[in-house]
């Protein structure tokens, strides 16, 4: 009896030391949930901007931080008070910048510019009334932001893939004209989150959707809403979550399944509501039916709609569970990037056009690498039935023994996680990727493990490992591996190291007893170069490549649960340099550039297919 009763206590205690320590969190972040629920007035379109590398906008000359009403400063008007007043900055309609849009790919100046750039937004508003508040926000913002509104200071912001927002302080906001100003700088850093070597395109500037959103006083800020794991084994499903309300009124809490027929009232345990609904007829969300149920959350003066999938995920031994059932993971790698217009993919058009090309894959999930992709691709892979595995840019050899590099990855976790948590299709968190094996990192690794699992321990907790060659076998005992819920390791046998036949007699040795999952591996081709397989940067090398990691991955230990190649598209990277095979390009796509399929493209499909064969068998 005790047992039970121990490991139900247990699990009742950390699933509430997690709600209490992300409600902490959310209070102190004020990230607004489902802001496409919400009241909003979109602020995408043309930006006029100012090109600032040497911040002359916000330093003056003797490099000193400009104060807020200085009128140089490239926050404050640009209209001279008189005709006799010096003003050498000012906005116009000849430097336009569309939002959301990278700046590399709307000029030919900005392919590889890293630096300030300043943009500048007019625009009219209908004031709140005296029991709303008014907030903007933003999508995503790389690398750092600093917004202004009416040459007030809002917040600053940094982490280039994450939403974030400022509430504008009663009175700021104008009917007319009023001059928005948002200091956008890319440039890589030491101690930022990435660091200063990442392979991928710099992508700078005012990246996804910024909108006004007007909200009660007392607003509906956050929520959770889940299936709970231990009820997958009984006949009664149970709905657990939580809501956060911001303001003076805890006002009565109501959670809604009109679908269902189920509508109960949330309790309150210090500033949160919690509700737990016990349902008979539920039908989870599956990869064949990815069923999603119209949620809606109400409060006394607020009401937020949502559209939610209930499914579990978990690992039991060597096999992670999917509503119970193991799934073997059929997944490819994607950049947030659509390769043939050289840009940062965005929106339910790219979504769609990403993880389309991911269903001819035949594949069942994705890897959003390296750093949170837009909201849009969640949502898509809600509706199809693709589980995501989504990360934050903890990535190669970040600052590990600085704190404040901690905290940055942290307040990046949390960002992605507030986001996503109702996103069906999200079923791993990863902390990093490919991170060097040594006592700070491990340490800087296992808190960001812990604080996912914290703030939401309903899903799995991984990171891409490190392998070493022991006396020629592949070895993973990387000491991160003993904190995350799988092992996922990157290899390249055949591209980096030897030739693809190198595959036939590779031995493996995994230290841990739990799934085991490659979360990449993958070979260069330049699309359309057709030679012998022997020939590097042909597709027939690239096409061997993938026959030889196939057929080894048919002799992997019985813990072996999925794949998820390297990668989808060819993408841009600074760092990719053979003039005759890459220029400024990583090929190691399955479609090339232009979106054609290479040859191996066909093998990794052979293998999906059958493997879903199989399995479908069993
Ligand atoms: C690494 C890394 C990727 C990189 C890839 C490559 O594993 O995780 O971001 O692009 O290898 O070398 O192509």
């Amino acid at each position: 009896m005790l047992p039970d009763l121990y490991r139900s206590t247990l699990r009742y205690a950390s699933l509430l030391a997690s709600i209490l320590l992300s409600i902490a969190s959310n209070a102190q972040q004020g990230l607004i949930a489902n802001v496409a629920a919400r009241k909003t007035v979109s602020l995408n379109g043309d930006w006029q901007y100012i090109v600032d590398p040497y911040e002359t906008g916000f330093y003056n000359y003797r490099w000193q931080e400009r104060s807020e009403n200085d009128r140089e400063a490239y926050w404050n008007t640009d209209v001279p008070e008189n005709k006799t007043e010096r003003k050498e900055h000012g906005y116009t309609d000849e430097y336009i910048l569309q939002v959301p849009q990278d700046w590399n790919s709307q000029d030919p100046k900005f392919l590889y510019y890293e630096g300030t750039v300043w943009y500048k937004k007019s625009f009219n508003a209908t004031l709140p009334s005296n029991n709303e508040s008014v907030y903007i926000h933003f999508g995503a913002v790389n690398y750092e932001a600093h917004v202004y509104l009416n040459g007030q200071k809002l917040g600053m912001h940094t982490g280039g893939f994450t939403p974030f927002n400022f509430e504008i302080p009663r009175g700021l906001l104008r009917e007319e004209n009023n001059f928005l100003v948002v200091k956008v700088d890319n440039r890589r850093h030491k101690d930022a989150v990435p660091t200063l070597n990442t392979d991928w395109w710099n992508y700078g500037g005012i990246t996804r959707d910024v909108n006004l959103i007007t909200v009660p006083a007392t607003y509906i800020q956050d929520y959770f809403v889940s299936l709970d794991r231990a009820s997958i084994h009984e006949k009664q499903k149970t709905i657990n979550g939580w809501v956060v309300l911001h303001g003076a009124i805890r006002s009565d809490v109501t959670i809604e399944i009109p679908e269902l027929k189920v509508k109960t009232k949330a309790v309150y345990k210090t500033d949160t509501a919690y509700f737990s609904i016990k349902i008979k007829n539920l039908q989870l969300w599956t990869l064949q039916y990815p069923k999603l149920y119209q949620v809606i959350v109400s409060s006394a003066n607020d009401r937020v709609i949502d559209k939610v999938g209930f499914r579990t995920i978990a690992v039991k031994g060597k096999q992670i569970l999917l509503n119970n059932v193991p799934v073997f993971l059929r997944g490819i790698c994607i950049h947030e990037e659509i390769p043939q217009e050289m840009r940062r993919a965005n929106g339910r058009k790219d979504a769609l056009q990403l993880l389309g090309q991911a269903k001819e894959l035949n594949a069942n999930m994705v890897r959003l690498a390296h750093y949170p992709h837009n909201e849009a691709m969640m949502k898509v892979a809600d509706s199809l039935g693709i589980l995501v595995w989504s990360e934050i840019p903890v990535y190669w050899t970040i600052d590990f023994a600085n704190a404040e590099v901690l905290n940055k990855a942290k307040q990046q976790l949390q960002e992605m996680i507030q986001r996503d948590r109702n996103r069906a299709s999200i079923v791993i968190w990863s902390v990093g990727n490919e991170t060097p094996v040594n006592e700070s990192r491990t340490n800087f690794m296992r808190e960001l493990v812990f604080r996912a699992r914290a703030l939401d321990n309903t899903r799995l907790v991984s990171a891409a490992l490190e392998v070493h060659n022991v006396n020629s076998t592949q070895t993973i005992d990387d000491p991160l591996g003993q904190y995350t819920d799988i092992v996922s390791v990157n290899e390249y046998l055949g591209w980096y190291g030897g030739l693809p036949n190198n595959c036939r007699n590779a031995k493996w040795a995994v230290k841990y007893d739990k799934p085991l999952f490659f979360s990449e591996t993958g070979a260069e081709a330049l699309g359309g170069f057709h030679a012998d397989s022997l020939t590097r940067w042909s597709e027939e090398y690239q096409e061997w490549y993938y026959r030889e990691q196939i057929e080894m991955m048919k002799r992997m230990p019985d813990n072996y649960v999925g794949i998820s190649p390297w990668i989808l598209n060819d993408f841009r990277s600074p760092k990719r340099n053979n003039p005759l095979y890459q220029e400024g390009w990583n090929n190691k796509g399955l479609f090339d550039q232009k979106g054609n399929k290479k040859k191996a493209f066909y093998v990794l499909k052979r293998y999906y297919d059958e493997v879903e064969k199989g399995r479908k068998s069993q």
